[in-house]
């Protein structure tokens, strides 16, 4: 009969502990921390984007703000990412940080969601959206809701026979596969998205 030496029974339970203790305390607390350090991310970009947009509609009509939002968001987009990867980097500990505006009825098809992030959005319209984190393929991701939540909205994502003339032919012309409008006041529109990637794991 093989006695089990003592010192490789306590390495073996230490790593059970570690192992298990983990697992039990470590999935809430990655969730929160970056449901949180999402919730920070959203709440400096996305008011940025809509003053600008703000600004725009009234200064030059709402046609006029279709392009900029098209080249504003791109732009606009890379300079907060810039800031916020690096915060990620030195905050969370991460290796690449990115965010996206994402909606199952995009306007740019560069923000259709994946088929997670996509049934995340439809148990949304079925009920309550409250934010969501999820791991898949070792990336972290959180998802923050998006709404229609000012009539400002409308002029571009309202009904089609609502919107201005000349503001839904710059529409089209830019947006061939626009599927982004027909939404009314207080509709989701779609997801605030942060992918998080660490390269040890
Ligand atoms: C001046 C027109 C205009 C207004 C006003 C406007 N949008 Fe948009 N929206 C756009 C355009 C153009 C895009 C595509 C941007 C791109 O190319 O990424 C877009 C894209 C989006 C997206 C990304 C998903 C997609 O469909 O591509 C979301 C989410 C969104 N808008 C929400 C809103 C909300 C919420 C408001 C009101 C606060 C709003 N928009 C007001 C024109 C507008």
């Amino acid at each position: 009969m093989q006695i089990a030496n003592p010192t490789s029974l306590t390495a073996t339970a230490l790593i059970a502990l570690l192992l298990f203790g983990s697992a039990c305390k470590k999935p809430e607390a990655t969730k929160e921390r970056h449901l949180a350090f999402a919730t920070g991310v959203m709440q400096d970009v996305l008011p940025g984007l809509v003053k600008s947009l703000q600004v725009k509609v009234t200064s030059g009509g709402t046609a006029a703000a279709v392009p900029f939002c098209n080249e504003f968001a791109a732009q606009y987009g890379k300079a907060k990412l810039g800031v916020w990867s690096e915060k990620a980097r030195t905050e969370l500990g991460a290796d690449s940080f990115l965010f996206r505006r994402i909606s199952t009825r995009a306007r740019n098809p560069k923000n259709t969601p994946s088929e997670r992030q996509a049934q995340v959005l439809e148990s949304w319209e079925k009920g309550n959206a409250s934010p969501a984190y999820f791991e898949e393929a070792g990336k972290h991701y959180t998802m923050h809701p998006i709404k229609i939540s000012q009539p400002l909205c409308l002029s571009c994502h309202g009904a089609a026979d609502k919107i201005e003339k000349k503001t839904l032919a710059s529409i089209r012309a830019l947006y061939p596969a626009d599927k982004a409008t027909g939404y009314q006041l207080g509709d989701l529109r779609g997801a605030f998205v942060t992918e998080t990637i660490y390269a040890a794991q």
